[in-house]
C-alpha cells in the first residue's frame, strides 16, 4: 500500500472514477460524502471495478467537528483530493450563498486540519471556468483569469487563491490546482458514471437521455458563432483519463517530484472540439440518432475554449489517450446501464 489518501466528494461523477484509479496505484481510499449530489450504491460501483470497497463517511466537510473526528479516526492520512462541491452554473446564480458557503467552508475546513493531523499533499479540482473567454487559444496556464460569470465560477478563482495565500502564509503543505476542461464519459465498465439530477445543464448527459428517449429533442445552443461549423468549441476530457491526472499529481506531491509549494496544471485534450462535432461523434459511435434543433445562443456561454496540456503533458508525464468516439460510447454505455437499474 503506497498510503491513505482522503477523497472529499468521492461518490460524485470525477471523485468515483479518481477512487477507481487511486486504488488500481496502490492507495488506499476513504472517501467523505454528505451524498448532497450522489448516491452510496456508487461504492458498490467502485468495488465492482477494482475488488476493493473504500471506507466511507456520510459526513459534510463543512462540519469541522465532523471531519476532525474522521481524521481522529482515519490516522496517517498522506493526501486530500477535494472534490467536494456544489457545481451547477445556473443554480449558483439563484443561490450565491448556498454556492460560497458550501465551496468555501469544504476548502477552508480541509486546509485547517491538514497540518493538524500531517497530511502532506493537496490536490483542487478547479476548473477552465476561471480563464472566462479567452484571448487566444489553446490556452496556458499562464494565461490571464477573468472576472467569474457566476458565483459558481467565482468560488474556484476564490478557492485557487485562498490556496495561495495559504501556502504563502507557511503551511506546511503542497497543493495542486488542476483545472478541468469539460469532462464527459463514463468507466468503460458502466459500473459508475455522471449520475445527473433533474433535467441536465451539461450536453453530454442531455444529448445520452435524448439519445435514449427521456428528452424529446436535443437544443443546440446557436448555430451562428464565429467558429467553421457556428456551434461552440470546447475540450472535452474523458473522466477516466481525468481521474489518472489526480493519481499523478499526487504523487507528484507525496514524492517530492517537485520543491514546488503549488502549482497549476490544465487537465484537458488540447483538441477543440465543437458541440456538432461531438453530436456527429456519438451518432458514429452508437449508430444512434440523435434528434436535434438549433436554437438561441444560450446566455453566459464561451464561444470556444481548448487547453494547451503541454505542461500536464511534460511535468506530470499525463497525457488523455481516450479517442472522442470510445469517450461517446462509454457515455452511452452508462446511459444504458441506468434505463437498466431503472434509474432513468
Ligand atoms: P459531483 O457533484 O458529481 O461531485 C461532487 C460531490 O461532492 C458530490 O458527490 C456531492 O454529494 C459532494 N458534496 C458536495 N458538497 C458536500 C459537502 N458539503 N460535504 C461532503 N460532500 C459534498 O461533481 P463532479 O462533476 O464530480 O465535480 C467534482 C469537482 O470538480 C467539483 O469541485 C467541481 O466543481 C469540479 N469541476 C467539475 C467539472 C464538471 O464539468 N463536472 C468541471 C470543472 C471542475
Ligand atoms: C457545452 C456546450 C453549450 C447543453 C460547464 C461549466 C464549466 C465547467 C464545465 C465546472 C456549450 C452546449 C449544452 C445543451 C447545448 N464546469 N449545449 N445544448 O458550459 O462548457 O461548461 O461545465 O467547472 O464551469 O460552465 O458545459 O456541457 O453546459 O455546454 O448546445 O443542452 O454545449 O451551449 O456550448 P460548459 P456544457
Amino acid at each position: 500500500m503506497k498510503g491513505k489518501i482522503l477523497v472529499a466528494g468521492g461518490t460524485g461523477f470525477i471523485g468515483s472514477h479518481t477512487t477507481v484509479e487511486l486504488q488500481n496505484a496502490g492507495y488506499e481510499v476513504v472517501i467523505v460524502d454528505n451524498l448532497s449530489n450522489s448516491n452510496a450504491d456508487v461504492i458498490n460501483g467502485i468495488e465492482h471495478i477494482t475488488g476493493v470497497r473504500p471506507t466511507f463517511y456520510n459526513a459534510d466537510c463543512t462540519d469541522i467537528d465532523a471531519m476532525r473526528s474522521l481524521f481522529e479516526r482515519e490516522q496517517g492520512i498522506r493526501g486530500i483530493i477535494d472534490f467536494a462541491a456544489s457545481k451547477a452554473v445556473g443554480e449558483s446564480v439563484q443561490k450565491p450563498i448556498l454556492y460560497y458557503r458550501n465551496n468555501l467552508n469544504i476548502l477552508l475546513n480541509l486546509l485547517d486540519l491538514m497540518p493538524e493531523f500531517g497530511v502532506k499533499g493537496f490536490v483542487f479540482s478547479s476548473s477552465c471556468t476561471v480563464y472566462g473567454e479567452p484571448d487566444h487559444n489553446p490556452i496556458t496556464e499562464d494565461a490571464p483569469t477573468k472576472k467569474a460569470t457566476s458565483p459558481y465560477g467565482a468560488t474556484k478563482q476564490v478557492s485557487e487563491d485562498i490556496i495561495a495565500d495559504v501556502i504563502r502564509s507557511g503551511s506546511p503543505i503542497k497543493a495542486i490546482l488542476l483545472r478541468y476542461f469539460n469532462p464527459i464519459g463514463a468507466h468503460p465498465t458502466a459500473e459508475i458514471g455522471e449520475l445527473p439530477n433533474g433535467v441536465p445543464a451539461n450536453l453530454v448527459p442531455y444529448l445520452t437521455q435524448t439519445a435514449i428517449g427521456v428528452r424529446k429533442e436535443l437544443s443546440v445552443f446557436g448555430n451562428d458563432y464565429p467558429t467553421p461549423d457556428g456551434t461552440c468549441i470546447r475540450d472535452f476530457i474523458n473522466v477516466v483519463d481525468l481521474a489518472k491526472a489526480h493519481v499523478v499529481a499526487l504523487e507528484r506531491m507525496l514524492e517530492d517530484k517537485s520543491d514546488k509549494p503549488l502549482e497549476v496544471f490544465n487537465i484537458g485534450t488540447g483538441n477543440g472540439v465543437s458541440v456538432q462535432q461531438l453530436l456527429d461523434a456519438f451518432e458514429r459511435a452508437t449508430g444512434v440518432s440523435v434528434p436535434h434543433k438549433y436554437v438561441e445562443r444560450r446566455q453566459g456561454d464561451i464561444v470556444q475554449i481548448w487547453a494547451d496540456p503541454k505542461r500536464a503533458n511534460e511535468v506530470l508525464g499525463w497525457k488523455a489517450e481516450a479517442t472522442l468516439d470510445d469517450t461517446m460510447l462509454s457515455a452511452w454505455k452508462w446511459q444504458l446501464k441506468l434505463r437498466e437499474r431503472g434509474i432513468m
